[in-house]
């Protein structure tokens, strides 16, 4: 760097010779509170001393490892831009197909809750995109769930919250989500990358492959379903074929596995059906082919960089009507 004032441009020199472009950019852009056209636009810009210094120290601490997003604090996700911290798992691309796979679950009114909801992601999603349905985060761990409630209030979406362990605070829900920890305690991956910096408790889904919590919400979950009602797991690629067991053992049927932006399997969902005599009243069986409608997907300024090219690829997601499942979702026999 040249003596005197720095510029916009030597801050994303200095910036870009230590990360990726794409981190760099946005640092500078983020820590100086500039638009990020203007890195260029108006590289001359003469740069504060103190100003400089803030951005090369969250350049450091990206150097040092840290998630870009516990570094500025926000991290998009479906078309919200939700405040995260350390205390929280950074929610990622994938678990957007957890929120595509259950919309069409969700009618009118319907009872909705997000078991281990850490910032709120999940729960917010669907309540932006499904307002009439009354929607539940809960998490047991109590930071996540203030976390959730300044999200919903920055965002003026209406969420309840529950500081409980898996299904500890009752109730009877149309439509269980969840995007549990799944990763078995002793995967090496734990110790590596972004997951270092992430809550523990977030991703331990114990030594049996990672499956306890996982079982745990499956046994679990029919206590606190309507008949009819839905179950929708989020899990690990290699898990398609326990989760579908786990599923069907504990009789769950129209078990479906969704695939994820990059095709892995990601997201099993079934239907609880055991008083297949009583009349579902607040379904989706009730809708009529003429309510398919079309799901646009909606970018998210914070949003990762690959997802728009992923999703690009096939991102209409059709909702209100079973059949649109079948579209996207393998069946299991
Ligand atoms: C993989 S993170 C998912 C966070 C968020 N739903 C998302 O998708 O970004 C799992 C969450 O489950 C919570 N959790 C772990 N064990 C739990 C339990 N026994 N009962 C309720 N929540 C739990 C963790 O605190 C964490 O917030």
């Amino acid at each position: 760097m040249a003596e005197g004032t720095p510029t916009l441009r030597e801050c994303v020199v200095y910036a870009r010779r230590r990360l990726p472009r794409y981190e760099a950019e946005l640092l500078v852009s983020t820590s100086l509170d500039v638009p990020h056209n203007h890195l260029y636009a108006f590289d001359e810009r003469a740069v504060a001393p103190a100003a400089f210094a803030r951005m090369a120290q969250t350049v450091a601490r990206r150097q040092d490892g840290e998630p870009v997003a516990y570094i500025l604090g926000t991290r998009g996700f479906w078309n919200l831009d939700l405040e995260v911290t350390p205390d929280v798992l950074i929610p990622r691309p994938d678990t957007e197909t957890l929120v595509a796979a259950a919309l069409p679950l969700i009618a009118p009114g319907a009872r909705v809750v997000d078991v281990g909801t850490g910032c709120g992601a999940v729960a917010l999603a669907i309540a932006s995109e499904r307002p009439e349905a009354s929607v539940t985060a809960t998490d047991v761990d109590p930071a996540c769930i203030a976390l959730c409630r300044r999200n919903a209030e920055r965002l003026g979406l209406s969420v309840a919250t529950r500081v409980a362990d898996c299904f500890g605070f009752g109730g009877l829900f149309d439509v269980i989500v969840s995007n549990p920890p799944y990763v078995d305690d002793d995967d090496p991956r734990l110790d590596e990358g972004d997951l270092r910096f992430e809550p523990r408790r977030a991703l331990r889904g114990g030594p049996n492959g990672g499956l306890d919590i996982i079982a745990r919400l499956v046994r679990e979950a029919p206590a606190h379903l309507v008949p009819g009602g839905w179950l929708c797991l989020e899990h690990g690629f290699d898990q398609e074929r326990a989760l579908a067991r786990a599923f069907r053992a504990h009789g769950f049927r129209r078990v479906r596995c969704h695939r994820d932006i990059e095709n892995r399997p990601r997201v099993t969902v079934g239907c609880w059906e055991r008083l297949k005599s009583r009349p579902i009243q607040r379904g989706f069986e009730g809708l009529a082919d003429n309510q398919l409608t079309h799901f646009p997907y909606k970018p998210c300024a914070n949003a990762c960089p690959t997802r728009p090219q992923a999703l690009n690829r096939g991102s209409m997601v059709q909702v209100g009507h079973p059949r649109a499942i079948r579209l996207s979702a393998r069946q299991h026999p």
